[in-house]
């Protein structure tokens, strides 16, 4: 991370902001790191290390808070992050075929990331929704009841959410009153 890079600058002045708000109380240092991980994408050292000058908490405060908490990271994450729940009603249930499955599928071999920043597989313990064993969530979303033969569904879901994604930005790069040939018919 370069602090002199622009994009960089730019973010620490979010984070600023976020400080400006919650100052240096300490019960608010989950609020104040989840916002950190929303701007950066995840929680390195030099974000820790500022959050703690900024607090007045010491560091090894605020990385006890990240590191024990699943929810926050220290590596830079893919954009969609697959959390599979390898807690027992879980794991009974087929849990641990689905994350091997996720991690062959999408060729990660070492680390939790796909080269291309699109996913990153991990595991936790419970959470929660015992009654959908087995869970996984991506982002936000909840995904119950899965079985291993549903992970290629899975990653194609992703991957086509992320190519219209990408044809829509193309799209609004183009602008207004540019014309866009329709895609052919059954495409
Ligand atoms: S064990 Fe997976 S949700 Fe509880």
């Amino acid at each position: 991370m370069s602090w002199q890079d622009p994009e960089t600058k730019e973010k620490f002045r979010r984070l600023d902001q976020v400080l400006d708000i919650y100052g240096r109380d300490s019960e608010q240092l989950i609020r104040v790191l989840q916002q950190a991980q929303e701007i950066f994408g995840y929680l390195p050292e030099e974000v820790q290390a500022y959050i703690s000058h900024k607090m007045d908490i010491p560091v090894s405060t605020v990385n006890g808070v990240v590191t024990f908490y699943a929810l926050f990271s220290t590596q830079p994450r893919g954009k969609y992050n697959i959390n599979v729940c390898l807690g027992t009603a879980c794991y009974v249930q087929g849990a641990q075929q689905i994350y091997d499955g996720l991690r062959e599928q999408l060729g990660i071999k070492e680390g939790d990331t796909t080269p291309d920043m699109l996913f990153t597989v991990r595991s936790s313990r419970c959470v929660g929704a015992c009654g959908l064993a087995p869970v996984v969530t991506v982002n936000e979303e909840v995904h119950g009841k899965l079985s291993p033969r549903d992970v290629a569904k899975l990653i194609k879901k992703y991957q086509k959410k992320q190519a219209a994604g990408e044809k829509h930005e193309d799209q609004e790069l183009a602008g207004p009153g540019t014309y866009q040939a329709p895609s052919p018919a059954g495409s």
